[in-house]
């Protein structure tokens, strides 16, 4: 599964870059907001340091200006997924734009039926929201499995499931068993991944008894 990071927020993504490990980036309207900076420069930076696809959003509704939005944004860098709303324009939209050989993400999609829609009209990306379905009091994962599954029975359908709305480990792990092909993770649920207990107490240990050695490697 690949690693996507959910923020605007261009010095956690050097950070986590660094790692080696970072696979793409997620923004939205409201991690822009966040952020305080505009869309453009936001975006031009984080493409200088991320490799992978970096999914920046539209932010008309009608699919006209949605399509020159979506012009303008992938003219940023050629890893620009532009991304669009679940609608019916989004989807026009990102025909549109996936037959001129941009990629889109089609984001705030809640069921299967509008994953299936997104893959017809050719996304690279689909990406249904777990943490916001979870908050309704249904099980966001089970959205994960289902198009996954469904995606599974048309081989030549072309779109990644990205599992979106993650909010804590558990969500990632799931989305794993899942098979969805990527997840977006916020920055603190990244470095969340990285702990355990034991770890630390095992290192602690190995470092006191290797220090008992008086040796050094280097
Ligand atoms: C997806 O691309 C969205 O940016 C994001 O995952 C939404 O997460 P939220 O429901 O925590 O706002």
């Amino acid at each position: 599964m690949k690693f996507f990071v959910d923020t605007a927020d261009v010095s956690e993504i050097k950070d986590l870059a660094a790692t080696g490990l970072l696979d793409g980036v997620t923004t939205n309207p409201s991690l822009i907001a966040k952020s305080g900076r505009k869309i453009l420069d936001v975006i031009s930076e984080i493409c200088e340091l991320v490799d992978g696809p970096v999914s920046a959003e539209v932010a008309a509704t009608d699919f006209e200006t949605m399509l020159k939005e979506g012009q303008k944004l992938s003219k940023i860098a050629s890893n620009v997924t532009v991304k669009v709303p679940l609608t019916v324009d989004g989807l026009k939209t990102c025909k549109a734009l996936s037959d001129d050989g941009i990629m889109v993400n089609v984001t705030l999609c809640f069921s299967a039926n509008q994953a299936l829609l997104a893959a017809k009209a050719g996304a690279s990306f689909v990406s249904p929201f777990v943490g916001r379905l979870d908050d309704i009091g249904e099980d966001g994962m089970f959205l994960i499995e289902d198009i996954v599954g469904i995606y599974d029975n048309y081989p030549s359908l072309g779109t990644e499931v990205l599992a979106a709305s993650i909010r804590h480990t558990a969500h990632v792990l799931a989305a794993a068993k899942a098979g969805a092909h990527v997840a977006t993770i916020p920055p603190n649920v990244i470095r969340q991944l990285y702990n355990h207990p034991l770890t630390d107490k095992g290192l602690e240990a190995f470092l006191a008894d290797w220090a008992s050695t008086g040796q050094s490697i280097l």
